[in-house]
Parts: C-alpha cells; sequence; structure tokens
C-alpha cells in the first residue's frame, strides 16, 4: 500500500511547509577536496529528477516560510541587484478545457463566468503596488495562464489599460501573452497587437491529433495553424510549445511537429518533456525516478541538433529562437535576480531578497484584496549569500555563468568560493569552463536539475539538515545536498563597498564622491571603475538578450 506524505496531497501538491528544526552546525561533513570526486559520482546515482524543467528554483520549496508582508513598500524594502527596474508577470487561471497533463493553476469550462470580477481585482492588485515602484521602470511583462487569450476583448482592454495607468513601461518592453488553440481569432490577435503586446507564446504541444485527444484538447489543427499564421504576420514574435514524452508517442512526433512549425516560420520554439511527477502521489518510500528520463534526454538531442540545423539559437536549454524575429528576455531576465511583481492567483514573484507567491484560492485572493492587502501567500527570506546563489545556481541551470558578471555585480569571485567543487564535476565532465563562461555539459543531462543545487551556501545545506526525514530521503535535492556536505572552498565574503548592479548608481553619485577624495584615492577609484566596466563589457558579450531582441551570441548553445 502506498504511503503518502503528510506535506504533499495526491497530486504532490504542497499542503504544509515543513518545520526546519535549528541546532545542526557541526554536523555537516567537512569538504575533503580529494574525496569530492568520488563522493559525487556515488551520490548521483542516486535520484534523477524531481524539479521539471520549467519549474526549476533555487532555493527548492523547502524551507520554512516568513509571514510575508502586507504592503509593497515592506515587501520590496531590500536593496536591489538591478535597481530602477522590474518585471511584471499576471495571471489568469481561465482554460478551454484542463489538459489531462497540466498541473497548473487552472480553472477549466464554465469556472471563466468569474473572469469579469477576476480582472477587476487584478488591477486593484496593480493599485496595491503602484506607490512602491513609482520613479522604476518596468521593462518585461508576462501574461501567462491558464489561457489568458481566453478572456474577453473588453477584459483584455482592461488589464491592458490598468497595467499602463499603474506602471511606468519602458518603450521597447517585451510584452508577452500566452495563448491556447481556439482562443485566437484574427480580430483578437490584431487586438493584442494594438495593446501593445510584442511576443505571443502559443501552446500547440504537437499536431499530432490522436495524441491531442487523449490529452483532452480539442481543436482541429487545420484551424490553430491558421491562428499561428495570422499571429506571425501580425504580432511576428510568435513562440510555439511543444511537448513530448507521451504514451503511445511515435518516435518522430516531435521532429515532425518541429519541422511543420519551421516551415510556417515560427521564430521561437519550446520543447518541453511531459512531467507526470507533479502530478502523480508521491509514495514516500521509493524515491522518484522518471523511468522515460533517458528516452526523454535522446528524443531532446535528436529535437536540438534539428532546431540547431533549422538556425535557431539555444537561448536556454529548451527554447531555441531565430535570433533575426524571436525574443525571449523576460524569462532570462528572472535570472538575474530582476524583481517580478507577481499580479494574480497563485503567480510567483521576486521582490529584492523575497521570493514570494501569491494565494492559490481565487476566495483568500479576493478577501486580501478587499482587506487592502497584498495577496501573498508564502515568502522565503534570502541573505546576501543566497540571493548571489540564486542567480549562480538559476543560469548554471538554464544557461551559462559568467564569472566577471557575478564578480562585477556582487563583488564576489564564484570560481574561488567553489573551486574544489568545480575542479570535480569539471573531473566528471559536468561542467566545463571556456574562459570566463562556466556551464553544464551534455553528460550533465542527466542530473541537471540536482547539480546547480550544489552550488549553494554551506549554511544553507546545513539548514537543510533540520528537515523532516521524509524531505532528507525522498527527496534527491535535499538528500543529495546534505550528503555531499561542505562544498565551499572559501568563506562567500561581499566588499564592504556597495556591491551589485547598485554600482551603476553608484557611477551617476561619481563626481560628487570625487570632490571628497584626495588625489590617490581618485586614482584608485578610477582604475577600479575601469576593471569594472570592462568586467561589464565583458559580461554583456554573453548577454544578448538585453541588447534588445537581436541575440548576436550564444554560449550558452550547446
Ligand atoms: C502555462 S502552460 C500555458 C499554455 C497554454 N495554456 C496552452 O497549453 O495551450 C505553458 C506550457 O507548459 C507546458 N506544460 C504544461 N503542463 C506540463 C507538464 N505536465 N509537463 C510538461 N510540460 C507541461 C505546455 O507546453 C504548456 O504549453
Ligand atoms: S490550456 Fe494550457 S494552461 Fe490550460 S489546462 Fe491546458 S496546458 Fe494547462
Amino acid at each position: 500500500m502506498k504511503n503518502y506524505s503528510e506535506y504533499f496531497n495526491k497530486k504532490s501538491r504542497m499542503i504544509r511547509s515543513p518545520e526546519i528544526e535549528g541546532g545542526n552546525q557541526g554536523r555537516l561533513a567537512p569538504l575533503q577536496p580529494e574525496h569530492l570526486q568520488h563522493r559525487l559520482t556515488e551520490l548521483l546515482q542516486v535520484q534523477n529528477d524531481y524539479f521539471p524543467c520549467f519549474d526549476w528554483a533555487f532555493p527548492p520549496p523547502l524551507l520554512s516560510k516568513r509571514k510575508p508582508p502586507s504592503d509593497a513598500p515592506t515587501l520590496f524594502a531590500q536593496p536591489s541587484v538591478t535597481p530602477g527596474r522590474y518585471s511584471v508577470y499576471l495571471h489568469s487561471p481561465f482554460c478551454k478545457t484542463l489538459c489531462s497533463f497540466c498541473y497548473y493553476a487552472v480553472i477549466p469550462g464554465r469556472g471563466v463566468q468569474h473572469a469579469d470580477t477576476y480582472v477587476d481585482y487584478l488591477v486593484r492588485e496593480m493599485v496595491l503596488y503602484r506607490d512602491s515602484l513609482s520613479g522604476q521602470v518596468c521593462e518585461s511583462v508576462y501574461f501567462g495562464g491558464g489561457t489568458p487569450t481566453f478572456l474577453d476583448d473588453d477584459l483584455l482592454v482592461r488589464v491592458f489599460t490598468g497595467l499602463r495607468d499603474n506602471f511606468t513601461i519602458e518603450p521597447g518592453a517585451e510584452i508577452t501573452i500566452e495563448a491556447a488553440p481556439g482562443t485566437l481569432p484574427r480580430a483578437k490577435t490584431a487586438l493584442l497587437r494594438d495593446l501593445g503586446v510584442t511576443r505571443l507564446s502559443y501552446g500547440i504541444q504537437t499536431l499530432d491529433e490522436a495524441l491531442l485527444a487523449g490529452m483532452n484538447r480539442h481543436y482541429s489543427v487545420p484551424e490553430a495553424i491558421r491562428e499561428l499564421e495570422d499571429a506571425v504576420q501580425i504580432i511576428g514574435n510568435v513562440n510555439i510549445d511543444t511537448m513530448y514524452g507521451f504514451d503511445g508517442e511515435p518516435e518522430e512526433a516531435l521532429t515532425s511537429t518541429l519541422t511543420a512549425f519551421h516551415a510556417i516560420g515560427i521564430p521561437s520554439v519550446s520543447i518541453y518533456a511531459l512531467d507526470k511527477q507533479r502530478n502523480q502521489a508521491k509514495d514516500v518510500q521509493l524515491p522518484p525516478k522518471d523511468l522515460q528520463y533517458e528516452h526523454k534526454i535522446q528524443q531532446f538531442a535528436r529535437a536540438e541538433t534539428l532546431l540547431h540545423k533549422m538556425g535557431y539559437r539555444q537561448v536556454l536549454q529548451n527554447v531555441f529562437v531565430d535570433p533575426q524575429r524571436g525574443s525571449y528576455r523576460h524569462q532570462l531576465r528572472r535570472w538575474d535576480n530582476l524583481p517580478l511583481v507577481a499580479l494574480g492567483m497563485n503567480s510567483q514573484g521576486y521582490a529584492p531578497r523575497r521570493p514570494y507567491q501569491n494565494m492559490i484560492s481565487m476566495k483568500s485572493y479576493f478577501e486580501a484584496i478587499d482587506a487592502g492587502r497584498l495577496p501573498v501567500a508564502t515568502m522565503d527570506e534570502l541573505d546576501p549569500a543566497m540571493e548571489l546563489c540564486r542567480e549562480l545556481t538559476s543560469k548554471l541551470r538554464f544557461t551559462f555563468v559568467s564569472r566577471s558578471e557575478l564578480m562585477y555585480k556582487y563583488g564576489v569571485d564564484v570560481s574561488r568560493v567553489f573551486a574544489d567543487l568545480i575542479s570535480a564535476l569539471n573531473g566528471l565532465g559536468y561542467i566545463a569552463n571556456d574562459g570566463d563562461v562556466m556551464r553544464m555539459t551534455p553528460q550533465a543531462a542527466y542530473y541537471n536539475n540536482v547539480i546547480p543545487m550544489l552550488f549553494a551556501p554551506d549554511a544553507f545545506k546545513e539548514l537543510l539538515l533540520g528537515l523532516p526525514e521524509e524531505y532528507l530521503q525522498g527527496f534527491p535535492v535535499p538528500y543529495v545536498m546534505t550528503q555531499l556536505g561542505f562544498a565551499q572552498s572559501c568563506p562567500i565574503s561581499f566588499p564592504a563597498s556597495v556591491p551589485g548592479e547598485r554600482r551603476a548608481l553608484g557611477r551617476r553619485q561619481h563626481g560628487q564622491r570625487h570632490r571628497s577624495m584626495n588625489g590617490a584615492a581618485v586614482q584608485n577609484q578610477r582604475a577600479t571603475v575601469n576593471q569594472r566596466q570592462a568586467n561589464r563589457r565583458r559580461a554583456d558579450r554573453y548577454r544578448p538578450w538585453l541588447a534588445g531582441t537581436q541575440l548576436t551570441a550564444t554560449p550558452g548553445a550547446s
């Protein structure tokens, strides 16, 4: 008989955050550089994938949550490493039907009758943030779901008017909306363009009609193709979501789908491996192994080769973009620790050093806003080392790490801090270094949800030891992290001066500081600033998405 978790329901949704007990100092095994490679080899046999690719987050959702503040000025009170800038995510939960594979917070079918009220609350939530973000610019908006294009035209107008009334959206901002087949007549696509949408992400999954019917997705493929052709004509910058790994799926289903979309000129393609683990009951006696994993890795490798041949560039492990016509800025900027304002039920945001998530039920979401409170349900509190490691681990997981960029932003040389761990992973062939850039190799694919987590501060790993046994035994991430023991070769120490992109602000006040310094101090200061600017230029070479929609380099591509 299955033994279910007391922290997860039968659909593996977390029902209770674990309490972490303190007093674990000294329980983590000390760093033994000479044994690290051997230890990693043993540990990485344990389990493979727990966090699915697109839902991976550092820190993992295991920590005791702090009580979130009820107002935006308090939530956004910590200093930002990207000062003056933020992005916005909005969630619309409504969908025509509930797809069999989906584990998002969606309200299918007739639930859409609440959409009018829901949009009122979305706009009222924007007002709660307005004053604390005034003077800053919003560089991207992502309207996801659910299926936001399932909303009527007048509701879409209200959402976009609310955004412009309450936030300063910079010219050239990337504004994305998600769509599903059967919800995008030509007139709606034109309306979205007029409302300022610059990018459309269309979930089509596959062109195999038999597979679609098995997913409870009922629409005609020719209709979907017509909607997509209109979108390419009207908006241009269009992404499609495709999926693979279904039972009974023909071997070539994914590659034929990709070939067909390339033929109709789709500029951006995301490919997702079907993740069943999130929807399955967790059996705490067994590690969560995905038996299809190796097969999925092979399918992915074939799709990757095909997309490269077709001229797409890999901007994220599973996202491929035609550099002339597509963009993918919003999601990539998340890994720069750019603040992300979360609007709508269940949406996830990032206030400086405070990842947070909104209430999951519509009732509690409405009640909080009625009471004039932010509808934030859970929040983590990160110290500066955890914030740095959030950027380091996320970039390693999703793209690549530019060490000089992190040095510039945080004043910390991560290659020194994790020297022994990097060298052990290099030795095992899981991490490659190319000058300033470090990334995971294709051989790491099997462990790519676990390896980045090892680059967490040792103090955090020690904290994890205070988790209930269930977490330590049943989940690969905390298990591997705690069993590896200490992995830092030296402490993470921040320079006394203000770190991060905050230096950009410092430079603006530069002249003022010069007046109060003597000659030698001015020269030192200049040398440091020049060095930082050189580092910055080097790092920018690897951050093509910041330069606009034109991608000029992809060192992360493998
Ligand atoms: C938030 S959904 C929104 C897209 C849109 N509603 C649609 O499905 O047409 C974003 C994407 O996540 C992917 N996705 C959803 N559930 C998944 C699962 N269980 N495993 C893998 N990918 C999944 C699908 O490719 C989907 O298009
Ligand atoms: S349409 Fe998209 S969001 Fe809605 S249930 Fe299907 S996959 Fe999930």
